[in-house]
């Protein structure tokens, strides 16, 4: 029930039940309550004193809307009724006894069960009536009253009055109540929307946090474990951010790099270089990218710079990414030394090819003419210093050989241990007291298979370049030989190897060094830097060709004031005999007898070579075309004992002459001389069936010990 809808509640209106048996009870009632203010009807006063004997005066003015019931029965159907239309009363008069129907108690506990609200006057002449039997079955007891009749009509009108404003307190305090804990409720239910609302917020949030840490772990283990280093620099040219990559490239903490200057980072200590200016340009906004030589960060890089804009479009902060390329630089310089060398040693090669062909004639025919000059002791003299000279050239002809891979030594097993020991020993008689030398000679299987004159070249010609650039200061010499194994990855560091073991012989020194330049040009044939007289400038180009021919590599680390270090690698090769070396007898040369067939398209050469066989005591058919010759020998098989042959000619090789001779006669010594060895070696040319292998120039010596050699075979 609420007073809010209700007619009671709107209007100034009380509703108030009667119940009494007695008609003029219930008259006496309407006409109390039916009072208008401010005065009493006279029939009013009449009825009262007619009822109850003595007058009494009203005390307030009301306005009641009365119903009067004459029954219990009719009063319960009037509140039943009341409360259907939502119309309550306020107050309940009801007469104890109403007989024959109904009785006011009864009919007060029915009407209490159906209207919680409703103030209920008990109305009674009778003392019989046990009040406490009452107030037990209609409660509760502060909406229960008793009124003795006979009673003062100013009573009734102040219990009317006071009883409707307890009645509309209560209902005013209930709905009161009652909207107030709806407010409280929708207050409630707003607040935990919110709440649910906020807890998924914050969970979300959460969420996002967690998120946002795990992309920041993310980033930041990925932009520490990239190679490449990298370094964020402000607008102030300030680092804001540097990965371990820089930082430990520094070598300093990067809480200590934050913040700094750039130019304090890359090189505190020395004025900033021409790199620092281009890296400055390189942080305009724009993507650019340079390659750069860094002092600070020791090496070349390929430097990229990203501009990181802010939401204006302004440049906020580059990102410069280095990329070391000092390693493949180097790789770089060296093919393309490598590319250099082989070129400078195909075209000293062929120089040396024909100049030795012209110095086997000169030194040939002043040989025979030394024989001829018999005991003219000018012309001996004379002749015997154009042999010295030929010597000497032909020495040089033999280093140029040498660096551009074209001699053929004999190449067998050797260990490099005890051969490096015995040069050394050989070596430190020689060098200044000034200079230390350090061994460390590692015992090992190091054979290689190489010439040992060779080998004491490469050490001789490195310890004297290292003497020489020790000679004024003095210093130390150190020697290391030890076996090395390269896998596919070590090997990459060395792009002249091929993964495997090899022997690695170091010569370092503490002498003078040598600046980029100098290191650019040092196994140059004739590349020197020593005054005139002093070096000739191949000492190092031999050394590299002889490195290179057993499939080696020589490299070199030198820098200005800091001395330089040789490393030379030499595959290992499987433990062998060394092959004994050949010797002749010492002066006596072995007497000529029998018919050679000498071939060689080179007609001075050949005239030579007719001379020598001829002295030497042979009958000789000579010949300047291969193809003469294979006719010879077609013609009569039996006609020589011998053929001594030319490689290099055109038409028909050497090899291919010899193939066809022995189809026709499967006997008959060959002797060969050559001035390459490119297309054919001593081991090619004995599986052709070639006999003696003689190599340009020849002298009359090894002539006639190799025929000599072949004729007895
Ligand atoms: N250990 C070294 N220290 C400093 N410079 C060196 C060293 N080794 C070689 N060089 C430089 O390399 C140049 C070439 O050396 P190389 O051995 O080829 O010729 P050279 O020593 O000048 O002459 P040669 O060897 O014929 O006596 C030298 O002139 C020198 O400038
Ligand atoms: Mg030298």
């Amino acid at each position: 029930m609420t007073l809010d809808n209700g007619p009671a509640a709107n209007s100034e209106y009380f509703r108030i039940l009667i119940a009494d048996d007695e008609t003029a009870i219930l008259e006496l009632f309407s006409e109390i309550l039916a009072e208008e203010p401010g005065g009493r009807s006279p029939k009013l006063s009449e009825l009262s004193s007619s009822l109850f004997g003595s007058p009494r005066e009203a005390a307030q003015p009301g306005r009641f809307e009365l119903t009067l019931a004459e029954q219990g029965g009719t009063a319960v159907a009037q509140v039943e009724r009341a409360l259907a239309e939502d119309r309550p009363f306020a107050v309940a008069f009801l007469d104890v006894r109403m007989p024959p129907g109904m009785g006011g108690v009864e009919a007060a506990e029915r009407i209490r069960a159906l209207d919680p609200m409703v103030q209920i006057v008990c109305i009674t002449a009778y003392s019989d009536v046990d009040p406490r039997e009452i107030s037990a079955r209609i409660p509760p007891p502060d909406k229960l009253l008793y009124l003795q009749k006979p009673f003062d009509p100013q009573e009734i009108i102040q219990l009317a009055w006071s009883l409707a404003a307890k009645w509309k307190a209560e209902c005013d305090y209930i709905a009161l109540r009652q909207r107030l804990e709806s407010l409280v409720e929708e207050r409630t239910s707003e607040l935990a929307c919110a709440n649910a609302k906020l807890t998924m917020e914050i969970k979300a949030r959460e969420k996002v946090a967690k998120l946002i840490a795990s992309a920041k772990a993310e980033w930041e283990s990925t932009f520490d474990s990239v190679q490449d280093l990298i370094l964020i620099l402000g607008r102030d040219h300030r680092v804001t951010r540097l990965n371990m990559s820089m930082a430990n490239r520094l070598g300093l903490s990067p809480r200590l790099v934050a913040g700094k200057p750039l130019r304090d980072v890359l090189k505190p200590d020395v004025h900033p270089g021409p790199y620092y200016r281009d890296i400055l340009e390189m942080c305009d906004g724009s993507f650019h990218t340079k390659e750069l030589s860094i002092p600070g960060l020791r090496g070349e890089f390929l430097v990229t710079a990203s501009p990181m804009l802010g939401v204006a479009g302004t440049l906020e902060q580059t990102v410069l990414v280095a990329h070391d390329v000092t390693q493949r630089k180097g790789l770089e310089a060296r093919l393309r030394q490598a590319q250099k060398m082989e070129a400078i040693g195909t075209l000293a090669g062929g120089i040396a090819h024909d100049f030795n062909n012209i110095l086997g004639i000169i030194m040939g025919f002043a040989e025979m003419a030394l024989g001829s000059a018999g005991d003219d002791q000018i012309l001996s003299r004379r002749v015997n210093h154009i042999l010295d000279a030929c010597q000497r050239a032909r020495d040089l002809i033999f280093q140029i050989l040498t660096f551009s891979r074209q001699s053929s030594e004999e190449a067998s097993p050797l260990r490099m241990g005890p051969l490096v020991a015995e040069t050394m020993k050989l070596l430190s008689a020689t060098l200044p007291k000034n200079i230390r030398i350090e061994e460390s000679i590692k015992p090992g299987e190091d054979w290689v298979r190489a010439d040992p004159t060779q080998i004491q070249q490469i050490l001789m010609n490195l310890c004297s370049n290292a003497a020489h650039a020790m000679r004024e200061q003095g210093g130390s010499l150190y020697v290391g030989l030890h076996v090395v194994e390269y896998d596919a990855h070590k090997a990459l560091a060395h792009p002249e190897l091929s993964p495997g073991a090899y022997a690695r012989l170091i010569v370092r020194d503490t002498g003078h060094g040598m600046p980029p330049e100098v290191i650019e040009r040092i196994f140059d044939p004739f590349y020197t830097t020593k005054n005139p007289g002093v070096g000739t400038g191949m000492g190092l180009s031999v050394v590299h060709g002889i490195v290179q021919k057993y499939g080696g590599a020589v490299t070199v680390e030198s820098a200005p004031g800091r001395g330089s270090a040789f490393t030379v690698h030499l595959p290992l090769a499987s433990p062998g005999s060394a092959a004994g070396r050949r010797t002749a007898d010492a002066d006596a040369l072995p007497p000529g007898q029998g018919r050679i067939l000498a071939v060689d398209d080179e007609k001075a050469l050949l005239e030579m070579t007719r001379d020598m066989l001829t002295s030497l005591g042979y009958t000789v058919t000579a010949t300047d075309s291969p193809a003469e010759a294979l006719k010879l020998i077609a013609a009569d098989p039996a006609a020589f004992d011998a053929v001594f042959t030319d490689q290099t000619m055109p038409g028909m090789t050497g090899a291919e002459l010899a193939r066809e001779i022995l189809t026709l006669r499967a006997d008959i010594p060959i002797i060969m001389s050559t001035g390459y060895s490119d297309t054919i070696n001593p081991e090619k040319a004995a599986g052709l069936g070639i006999r003696e292998y003689l190599l340009k120039p020849v002298l009359r010596r090894a002539l006639a010990e190799a025929l000599a050699r072949a004729l007895r075979s």
